[in-house]
């Protein structure tokens, strides 16, 4: 016998179909009481999407750990021989739910490793660097990259508009702008932790950090023309590339290395190292090689444990910090925040969120959703003399920075070579092939001609002529039109759009 549908307290239902009504053409009666629960579950079946990085999609896995960093690390996770499961999720940065994959943006990376010693999460992105290096202009950059209040449309003028006056974004913008900002797939993209984290070893000394995360599939670009062609046909083809590989048992890998900087080269290093719109030159400090990880287990359920999972950088272990970057500083107050606001106070109580492999265990408890009974006998305040955890106050020491000064609101230290657009330059002359030089042109064009406001489209000839004094003279002439680029078709509208 088919098993009969039952309500949320497990009655049986009368109909799977049929509202409870007077006579079979007559009003509805509000006391059916199934109706209103299927109607008032429906109701409730959405949580708000993230803000930003609402399109997105990822995959279970697990990281091995095959080289010895003992030296610079003494987290359990680092540890040569060490495995962890691994949750990953991908995503762009500016579109809705709903958005197409396959609009150029910034894709995101966030990784978490459920270790021995709590959920350590890395939450970057395919570019090592950042539009900015405060976090108060960080609400002002997704509202610039998202709709505009009257007419609801995505709008070039407003990007550009806060970009070319936020000069410091010129580095991001020309990954942005170059191979990186269209991916073959998610599988194809290379992912870092783009910061300046910390690492600690047994004795106590402290190491700047940077992750690198190079795609065993490799780095591809995909054509600005079928970027725009699978927008319309697929809106969720790297979601469903991604899937599908998985499901075939074609597993994606990442090989994981870090750069790592000594404690006090900080202080006189060419470029501030806390400074997000920076990379440390690899002459400088090369990869030193981790490990790797893989994704071998697609989601069960894409809602629970995809949609509500809530990555943090906040989320660290023993062993690791962050580092006075003031973006990673406001980021472990911002996504927790977002988080307890998007999904619940007790979000991480749910089966993604939870740690797998160490335990949830202090004085919080109760508030809205809470399910835990079985400590509910334990006592709820520390100190107590019933035998409840312990903090351990050897970890107070651990990690930190040296930091003394008058509170102000000012710009970060400039070091030596730091400036808006030396490292934005460097990267268009010397690391873009020809070709990407030559597609970076034409969809730069594109995006010049989708500006409507003179003194925007001025700013902008401005900006990339500071990134290259030719690539500048340049866009003043392909943009109006006095040189043709080589693809017409691959004209936008606008960052979103595919361009
Ligand atoms: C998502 C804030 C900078 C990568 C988010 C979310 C917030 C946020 C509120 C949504 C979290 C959620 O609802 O679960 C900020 C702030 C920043 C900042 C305030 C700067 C001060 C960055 C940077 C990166 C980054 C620099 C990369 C290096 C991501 C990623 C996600 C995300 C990958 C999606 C995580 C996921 O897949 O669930 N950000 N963000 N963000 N952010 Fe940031």
């Amino acid at each position: 016998m088919t098993e009969p549908t039952r309500t949320q307290a497990g009655a049986p239902i009368a109909s799977d179909e049929h509202s409870l009504t007077v006579g079979a053409d007559g009003v509805t009666a509000l006391h059916d009481r199934f109706l209103v629960e299927k109607l008032a579950s429906f109701h409730r079946e959405r949580v708000p999407e993230r803000n930003p990085h609402a399109k997105g999609g990822g995959a279970f896995g697990e990281f091995v750990v095959t080289e010895d960093v003992s030296k610079y690390t003494k987290a359990a996770v680092f540890q040569k021989g060490a495995t962890s499961e691994t949750i990953m999720r991908f995503s762009s940065v500016a579109g809705e739910q709903g958005s197409p994959d396959t609009w150029r943006d910034v894709r995101g990376f966030a990784l978490r490793f459920y270790s021995t010693e709590g959920n350590y999460d890395i939450v970057g992105n395919n570019t090592p660097v950042f539009f900015l290096r405060d976090a108060m202009k960080f609400p002002d950059f997704i509202h610039s990259q998202k709709r505009l209040g009257d007419s609801g449309l995505r709008n070039a003028d407003m990007q550009w508009d806060f970009w070319t006056l936020s000069p410091e974004s010129a580095h991001q913008v020309t990954y942005l702008m170059g191979d990186r900002g269209l991916s073959k797939s998610w599988r194809h993209i290379n992912g870092y932790g783009s910061h300046t984290y910390q690492w600690i070893n047994a004795e106590g000394e402290r190491f700047w950090v940077q992750y690198h995360f190079h795609s065993s599939q490799g780095v591809e670009l995909m054509e600005a023309a079928d970027a725009e062609r699978i927008a319309g046909e697929d809106a969720d083809y790297y979601r469903r590339d991604l899937f599908d590989s998985i499901a075939a048992g074609d597993y994606p890998s990442w090989d994981v290395s870090v750069q790592i900087m000594p404690y006090d080269d900080a202080k006189t290093y060419r470029f501030n190292p806390f400074d997000l719109t920076k990379t440390w030159s690899h002459d400088d400090y090369p990869l030193i090689p981790v490990g790797h990880f893989t994704l071998n287990r697609n989601p069960e359920s894409f809602f629970a444990q995809i949609e509500q999972a809530a990555f943090s950088p906040s989320n660290m272990v023993p062993g690791t910090d962050i580092s006075p970057d003031k973006m990673l500083m406001a980021r472990v107050y911002s996504y927790p925040d977002a988080q307890r606001y998007r999904i619940g106070a007790n979000y991480n109580q749910l089966p993604v969120n939870q740690p797998h492999a160490s335990e949830a265990k202090n004085y919080q408890h109760e508030g809205a959703m809470n399910y835990k009974i079985g400590d509910a006998a334990d006592r709820t305040y520390a100190p107590n003399s019933y035998g409840g955890p312990a903090a351990q106050p050897e970890l107070a020491s651990e990690g930190g920075w040296a930091n003394d000064g008058e509170l102000m609101r000012a710009a970060q230290t400039l070091h030596a070579e730091d400036d808006d657009f030396g490292q934005a330059g460097t990267l268009y002359r010397d690391v873009f092939s020809t070709e990407s030089k030559a597609r970076f042109i034409e969809t730069l064009t594109g995006q010049g001609r989708a500006i409507t406001i003179p003194e925007i489209l001025e700013r902008f000839y401005w900006y990339w002529g500071s990134v290259d004094a030719d690539l500048g003279t340049t866009l003043r002439q392909t943009v109006p039109g006095n040189v043709e680029t080589a693809n017409e078709e691959a004209d936008p509208v606008g960052v979103g759009p595919a361009n």
